[in-house]
């Protein structure tokens, strides 16, 4: 297997693993199965993975990386860059910081590489079921939830911080009062949502965009086989002996983008980690640029489709 690159992240040279797993399954895997298939991923070399409270595998991900330090898969805490997310009910007043401890407690870790605003919205109740009442969905008070994530970075229970399904006006909202600017920003990125505008914008900023769904959540409820199943890529990869996966994954690797893809299976999460050393001619980025864009995930399919949610999502 070729070397996973790096990326730098704003001002700092410690350097974040291009590629994560993602630990959001549908249906939910369970806590046994996230654990073995962490596991299994760092055997097969992943030393970054992306959690979030919401996603309710801190606490498997957390174990998992317990058992692989008793058992000398990896030398220290250090060696792997672990990111969860604040969920939408903790972004009130005196919430932010209290929150990251509940994930650090899940996690049984001291701290995490990069604490994420899950989504740019307010939930005054924690409500786990869908639709949310819409009285409790609320605009984020960017001062408040941002001022609560420098002060996590201050109390120094995560290295770093940033955002998650921002736009170009949420982020700009985010700069203008940041002490500690956003370091990533982590939206759904994939050859049908390349996310042109809002890279450009990012790449402008110095903020690092991380791609959730590259494969377009394939099998789960809110993602579909637009890529796995598409004609162009599939060709691509054909002609290059490589995987449709692997196509898609590469793509966003060029676009200098790092990604958090999610397999749970052993031969799919190595073939995965095989997208390092060969590269899309012109001819083939030329026809991936061409492909009709759609948004697969949706604030409307998490909350429910209110006034506020389905402005978020236009935005997006
Ligand atoms: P599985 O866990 O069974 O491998 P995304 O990364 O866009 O969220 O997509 C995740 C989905 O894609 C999961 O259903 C995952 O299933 C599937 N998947 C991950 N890697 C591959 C691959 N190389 N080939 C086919 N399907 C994949």
């Amino acid at each position: 297997m070729a070397a996973i690159p790096s990326v730098k992240l704003a001002g700092e040279e410690t350097a974040m693993p291009v590629i994560g797993m993602g630990t959001a399954s549908f249906p939910a895997a369970g806590l046994e199965a996230t654990k073995a298939a962490v596991l299994e991923a760092i055997k097969a070399g992943y030393r970054h993975f992306d959690t979030a409270f919401a996603y309710g595998s801190e606490k498997a991900l957390g174990e998992a990386v317990a058992e692989a330090l008793r058992l000398g898969l990896v030398e220290s805490r250090s060696d792997l860059f672990i990111t969860t997310k604040l969920w939408a009910s903790f972004s009130g007043p005196g919430q932010v910081v209290p929150a990251c401890k509940m994930s650090l407690q899940n996690l049984k870790l001291e701290y995490v590489d990069m604490y994420l605003i899950h989504w740019p919205v307010r939930m005054t109740e924690m409500v786990w079921k869908t639709p949310v009442p819409e009285e409790l969905v609320q605009s984020l008070d960017m001062k408040v939830v941002w001022e609560g994530m420098e002060e996590c970075v201050n109390l120094g229970l995560t290295k770093r911080i940033g955002v998650s399904n921002f736009s170009c006006n949420f982020l700009d909202q985010i700069l203008s009062i940041a002490k500690i600017p956003p370091a990533v920003n982590q939206v759904e990125m994939n050859p049908f949502w390349q996310q042109k505008k809002l890279r450009d914008f990012c790449k402008e900023k110095g903020i690092h965009i991380t791609a959730y769904s590259p494969l377009g959540a394939n099998n789960t409820k809110w993602g579909d086989n637009r890529i796995l199943g598409n004609d162009v890529l599939a060709d691509i990869a054909k002609s290059m002996g490589k995987t449709t996966a692997q196509v898609a994954l590469r793509w966003v690797y060029e676009q200098g983008v790092s990604i958090a893809s999610k397999s749970f299976n052993k031969e799919r999460m190595r073939q995965n980690l095989e997208i390092f050393d060969w590269c899309l001619s012109e001819e083939d980025l030329d026809k991936i640029s061409q492909l009709p864009q759609t948004k697969g995930v949706t604030l409307a399919a998490v909350l429910g489709p209110h006034p506020l949610v389905l402005e978020i999502d236009a935005s997006l």
